[in-house]
């Protein structure tokens, strides 16, 4: 027998209230409770037999987990950030500004893979898939594309078609007959996301979700909704740069640090594998104020260039803008160069660019950054052929960074000729062609690299 009630969602946090308040109580956003019908039949059936749905405790170690390897897909940066492939039974929701390409890339695996995909949009008719898999130059006939917004109808199109894969584009568009609201509302999203998440863990059937974000970056929706599925990936990039990032924000089978790096082309999105040539200008001649940083995402090391501007501040407040780095890190350093080496950058402009519009976390740029503003400082440039890796401390120290005999092996094969790093730094073997160069402290580093002012 169904039951119908009316209750006040807060459209934030998803909690129900029994009256209308002008604060939620739960999240203390003003405003944000709507009302809402909420029909809860007795059952709901997701055309699983009685035995399916019953659950039964197992002994860890009679849980048979090898018998559902993970499917490969024919996208190794995915595959990667996914942690090796796509487990079975997972839910993955993938989120980025409207735009970015979040819909290309799911229907260019989905053309790809070699198994049953079932594609299901909310967004755009059958016809505007058939073109835009056309211009991706992909065919295929293992892939099924289902235009429907109803969560029974897509399951009872899964049930019948049997895939092994299934994408929801997007959960925002999705609406379940549980609940009265409208699509995109917070308890619709919720509901219809517990749905596939109660199926796909029933069946072992791996879906992705792509879900739109809010003006702040958040996926549009409850915030349960990042807790409910396995993995959470976020596709970003700057929409007037080609290069675009997969990110794992949380991962439940891999780690969160893999990035995948894609070029979006008029036919589709293309796997970016030589990250560091790329991500390096090819000018002939040396700039001041530019040098090379030795990174690493994850498992694979990627060579970044850096490149500082400094000036002389015309407003009283000197200036400090970056991107792709992070501010309090860059006043940071400029405190610690200020106090330990001397330098009046107080009454300078400091400006800091990363090339690519890529953002990477990884401290061991933190030496190619300050090289960087020393050279555009003395604008004396740099040599063409030298890169950094070493963490700088309060002190003024050089600090080793891990996984140092990745980056060397990096530099070499793309034909530096010297890397910098900390003389704390651990290095199992000596490399042939590569020469390493050694600080323990900021000043060794002015002194050697900018002679005529050390
Ligand atoms: P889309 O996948 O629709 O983005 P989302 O689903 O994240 O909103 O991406 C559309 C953008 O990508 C659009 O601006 C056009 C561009 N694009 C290409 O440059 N090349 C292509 O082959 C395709 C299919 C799209
Ligand atoms: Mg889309």
């Amino acid at each position: 027998m169904a039951v119908t009630k009316t209750s006040y969602c807060c459209q934030n946090c998803g909690a129900q209230h029994s009256k209308w308040l002008g604060q939620c109580s739960s999240c203390k956003e003003w405003n944000t409770l709507i009302e809402e019908v909420i029909k809860k039949s007795s059952k709901v059936n997701l055309g699983l037999s009685n035995d399916q749905l019953k659950s039964k405790a197992k002994l860890v170690n009679d849980i048979d987990f090898e018998k559902d390897p993970r499917l490969l897909i024919e996208d190794n940066e995915l595959n990667r950030v996914l942690g090796g492939g796509v487990v079975p039974g997972s839910l993955i929701l993938i989120g980025g500004e409207p735009g970015i390409g979040k819909s290309t890339l799911l229907l260019q695996i989905s053309l790809e893979i070699k198994n049953k995909v079932l594609y299901v949009t909310g967004e755009e008719s059958q016809q505007q898939i058939r073109r835009r898999a056309n211009r991706i130059n992909n065919d295929s006939n293992q892939c099924f594309i289902l235009n429907e917004t109803n969560v029974e109808t897509i399951i009872s199109n899964i049930n019948a078609i049997k895939p092994e894969l299934v994408i929801i584009d997007s959960i925002q568009t999705l609406q379940t007959d549980i609940i009265d609201s409208s699509p995109g509302s917070v308890s619709q999203i919720k509901e219809s996301a517990s749905q596939f998440l109660n199926y796909s863990k029933k069946t072992n059937l791996p879906v992705f979700l792509v879900g739109h974000i809010t003006k702040d970056g958040g996926i549009a929706g409850p915030k349960i909704l990042e807790h409910m599925v396995d993995v959470v990936l976020q596709f970003e990039g700057d929409r007037n740069n080609i290069y675009r990032i997969l990110r794992a924000k949380k991962n439940r089978f891999g780690s969160t640090a893999e990035i995948g790096i894609y070029e979006m082309l008029n036919n589709g999105l293309r796997q970016v594998t030589n990250p560091s040539e790329l991500l390096i200008s090819n000018n002939k001649t040396s700039l001041s104020g530019n040098a090379i940083a030795s990174t690493i995402e994850g498992i694979r090391p990627i060579m970044i260039e850096i490149q500082a501007l400094v000036s002389s501040a015309v407003y009283g407040t000197p200036q400090r803008s970056t991107t792709g780095f992070n501010a309090k890190r860059l006043n940071m350093l400029l405190a610690v160069l200020e106090k330990r080496a001397g330098f009046k950058l107080s009454s300078k402009d400091v400006f800091l660019n990363i090339t690519g519009g890529i953002k990477i976390e990884d401290p061991a740029m933190d030496l190619a950054v300050v090289s960087a503003i020393l050279s555009s400082n003395f604008n004396i440039p740099l040599q063409k052929r030298i890169c950094f890796a070493a963490e700088i401390g309060l002190s003024g120290e050089l600090r080793s960074v891990p996984k140092i005999d990745q980056r060397i092996n990096e530099a070499e094969k793309l034909g530096f000729e010297i890397l910098v790093v900390s003389e704390a730094a651990k290095i199992s073997f000596i490399p042939k062609k590569l020469k390493i160069i050694s600080y323990s402290r900021i000043e060794e580093l002015i002194k050697n690299l900018f002679k005529e002012q050390g």
